[in-house]
């Protein structure tokens, strides 16, 4: 799969530890954000993301919790970004949301657990349930 990686400098060590590993898997991967450890917003990784998703089959966000670089990833009406901590919320993220960006916490996972995380969503389809289908097409409903 092409997967697309963008991190603040709080999250670059697991950033690009986990390219590594989906390099070994033989996935394709790109990266965006911070390059080195020097102090790096998490709106600006998460904007470059965004910008560039459609060339890629999903992406992945990580900063310090996950949280911020969620929460603007999310600002953009082609991305359905889920900040997951389980394999649990991996595969729902994917089955009742269908979204297409994972976000990650650095600080919070460890290494093998973040990895667990990104094959479960990397896996993962989105439901044929009718029901399902039309909560997902309620997220992107305009709001005011
Ligand atoms: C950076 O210190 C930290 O605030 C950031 O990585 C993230 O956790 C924000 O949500």
């Amino acid at each position: 799969m092409k997967i697309v990686l963008g991190s603040d400098h709080a999250a670059i060590d697991l950033r690009k530890w986990l390219v590594a590993e989906l390099q070994k898997l033989g996935h394709e991967t790109v990266e965006v954000g911070a390059r080195d450890t020097t102090a790096y917003d998490y709106p600006d990784a998460a904007d470059e993301l965004a910008a560039c998703l459609h060339e890629f089959d999903f992406g992945i966000v990580i900063c310090g919790t996950g949280i911020g670089i969620s929460v603007r990833a999310n600002r953009y009406s082609h991305v359905r970004c889920a900040l997951c901590t389980t394999e649990y919320m991996a595969e729902m993220a994917r089955e009742h949301n269908d979204a297409n960006v994972l976000a990650l916490g650095a600080r919070v996972l460890g290494t093998e657990q973040a990895l667990a995380i990104v094959k479960t969503f990397a896996v993962g389809k989105v439901s044929t349930v009718e029901r399902h289908l039309n909560r997902i097409k309620k997220l992107g409903a305009p709001v005011l």
